[in-house]
């Protein structure tokens, strides 16, 4: 039994710049492990900024944030960098896809950077190809003809099962999603937010998952919004 949150907030606070108003101020907030959690917020109002800090891709200006028992704020730049290949998988809005890499190449992407993830992807003795070629048949992406193809060919919906795949290998403990589900039509959000929980939940993953999109929120068995969990007085956008 591991006692140690997800991710837990204590007293966050950010602003991009010293002479502009806060844009987040938290003073708690917490994920449970094995949580599939939706966060949702109007746009502009900090969603991607507190996913940058739990990423530990931004520095709070105060206060703490733990992910799996790691003060993420308090570890070096590199140390940072490698704690979030290890554990983190994060699925972009834009997807954020290596135009010059194959699908494959994209899924496999995560586990050249990271050892851990890649020793869990290659853990029952299946190549790495062959592990990212399951992670896109479950999303229904391995057809022969689109394992190899530039994913600059692909259509918005299929990159989007790309970017989930390769947050997905090697199953890092957290899934973080911010709006990943904007550019596609409602019936093909829900199809994809099932499969994503299916495979979260075949690792054991937790899940934050950012929208605007108050239709999705009854998926999820946890909601929050930013608005309850940040009181900074938002400045104009
Ligand atoms: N790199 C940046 N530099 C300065 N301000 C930024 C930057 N990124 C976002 N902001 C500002 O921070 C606020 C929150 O933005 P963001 O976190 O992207 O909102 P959301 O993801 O909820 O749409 C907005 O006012 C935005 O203009
Ligand atoms: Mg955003």
């Amino acid at each position: 039994m591991q006692k140690t949150c997800a991710i837990k907030i204590t007293d966050l606070r950010f602003g991009w710049r010293k002479n502009l108003p806060e844009v987040l101020h938290i003073p708690e907030f917490e994920v449970d492990r094995g949580e599939r959690i939706f966060l949702r917020g109007a746009s502009g109002s900090g969603k991607s900024t507190l996913l940058a800090l739990i990423a530990g891709v931004s520095l709070p200006s105060s206060g703490d944030v733990e992910v799996l028992g790691n003060t993420i704020n308090r570890i070096n730049g590199s140390g940072r960098d490698h704690f979030r290949s290890d554990h983190i998988g994060f699925v972009f809005q834009m997807f954020n896809l290596i135009p010059y890499l194959s699908v494959l190449e994209n899924v496999a992407l995560p586990c050249h950077f990271s050892r851990s993830r890649k020793q869990k992807a290659t853990a029952s003795g299946i190549s790495l190809h062959d592990e990212a070629t399951r992670l896109l048949q479950h999303l229904d992406m391995a057809h022969a003809d689109l394992l190899h193809r530039p994913v600059t060919e692909l259509s918005v919906g299929q990159q989007q099962r790309v970017a989930t795949a390769r947050a997905l290998i090697g199953a890092p403990e957290i899934i973080i999603a911010d709006e990943p589900t904007s550019a596609l039509d409602s019936e093909m959000r829900e199809t994809f937010i099932r499969l994503l929980f299916q495979e979260c939940d075949a690792t054991g993953s937790t899940l934050l998952f950012v929208s605007h999109d108050k239709q999705l929120e009854s998926l999820f068995e946890r909601h929050v919004t930013l608005e309850e969990i940040n009181t900074a007085r938002q400045g104009v956008n």
